[in-house]
């Protein structure tokens, strides 16, 4: 059978990128195509860089990504997207075409702490701030709304008296390392 092909899509450290590429190296039914970036900037450029995976960035900020990414995936004839970190909103064409063929993880309980602005420390910030006793991520489909896509998988952590952002965020990557990879396997190869 042919391999199901993915591309992912980042814009920032690329921590989940490199994790994904790594978990499916060799892997029987499943191939990272290429490893797509709106931002030349990003960590995630070195790192990607590094382990050989095809990667393609958006040369002229101004520019609409969504052409030449377009392009991209008809050229490689990927089936699923893999959004790790990636800011900008995803296109309506794209959903239709991919209609729940694109996946998102989120460092929050959604529907908590979702939506436009929230992202990163800013999630992590708010949630120690409201007194929350827990948090965790959200593997979930995308759809036209920000975080609002069919929620697939959610793991919970327990956030303490003395948490900090920098502890949080620490403990929710952790999470997101250990179970995105394996969440898509199950997605993809069911
Ligand atoms: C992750 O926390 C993910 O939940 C969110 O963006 C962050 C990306 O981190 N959507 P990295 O670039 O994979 O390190």
């Amino acid at each position: 059978m042919k391999k199901q092909k993915i591309a992912i899509l980042g814009s920032g450290a690329g921590t989940n990128a490199e994790n994904i590429c790594l978990y499916f190296k060799n892997h029987p039914s499943v191939e990272v195509v290429f490893v797509y970036t709106n931002n030349e900037k990003a960590g995630l450029v070195n790192k990607i860089k590094k382990l050989g995976v095809s990667l393609f960035s958006l040369k002229n900020k101004k520019e609409d990504f969504s052409v030449g990414l377009s392009f991209l995936l008809s050229e490689h004839d990927v089936d699923y997207i893999v959004l790790a970190g990636f800011l900008k909103k995803i296109p309506a064409s794209f959903l239709k075409k991919y209609n729940q063929k694109i996946v998102n993880i989120h460092p929050s309980l959604l529907p908590k702490y979702g939506g436009k602005g929230m992202y990163g420390a800013h999630i992590h910030s708010l949630v120690i701030k409201n007194g929350e006793v827990e948090s965790g991520i959200t593997i979930h489909f995308v759809n036209e709304e920000y975080d609002a896509g069919l929620i697939i998988f959610q793991k919970k952590c327990t956030v303490s008296k003395n948490e900090t952002i920098k502890s949080l965020s620490l403990k929710i990557k952790k999470l997101e390392h250990a179970f995105y990879p394996a969440v898509l396997e199950k997605i993809i190869c069911k």
